[in-house]
């Protein structure tokens, strides 16, 4: 089982739209293990995007992302950081495919919605980063897992 840290990025907040993208999640099988909202700190979100810290657009990046509440989220299930990416589609909304939550939802670039770890190691720093405290993660076993999982061969 793998971990992944997701935001729910200011648009979709404002936008109305975080019960629709987490139900994307909820339904596709991953297991909520956290789950918060806030405006989060300028700090955070410069080391969040601090592999970008060079490019042209990082200033007004970190300014959008703390414009207005973000919903953070720990998901986890089997290779969920790739499930999760792919659930999101491509960067730029105007060119994901129709079925992704920035195909279906965005028209934008920078304002893509939602935000899903892109490896392992950047799901761990940023697991560790967004959900320090250890007691916002919820150790669980959904009753469904064994009907989402084919457990002779998946668990
Ligand atoms: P994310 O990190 O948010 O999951 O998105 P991503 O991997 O698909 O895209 P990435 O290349 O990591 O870029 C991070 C975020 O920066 C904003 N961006 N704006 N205006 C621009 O040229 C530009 N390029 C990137 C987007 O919000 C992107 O999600
Ligand atoms: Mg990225």
């Amino acid at each position: 089982m793998e971990r992944t840290l997701v935001l729910f990025k200011p648009d979709a907040v404002q936008r109305g739209l975080v019960g629709k993208i987490l139900s994307r999640f909820e339904e596709k099988g991953l297991k909520i293990v956290g789950l918060k909202m806030r405006v989060f700190p300028e700090e955070l979100l410069r080391t969040h995007y601090e592999v970008h810290k060079q490019r042209p657009f990082f200033e007004g990046l970190v300014k959008f992302m703390g414009s207005s509440p973000v919903v953070a989220l720990a998901l986890e299930g089997k290779d969920a950081i790739t499930t999760t990416r792919t659930l999101m589609g491509e960067t730029n909304c105007a060119k994901s495919a129709p079925g992704t939550i920035r195909g279906d939802f965005g028209m934008s670039f920078s304002h893509n919605l939602v935000h899903g770890s892109d490896g392992p190691d950047t799901a761990k720093s940023e697991l560790a980063l967004w959900f320090a405290d250890p007691a916002e993660v919820c150790e669980w076993t959904p009753q469904q897992t064994t009907w989402v999982y084919d457990v002779e061969e998946e668990l």
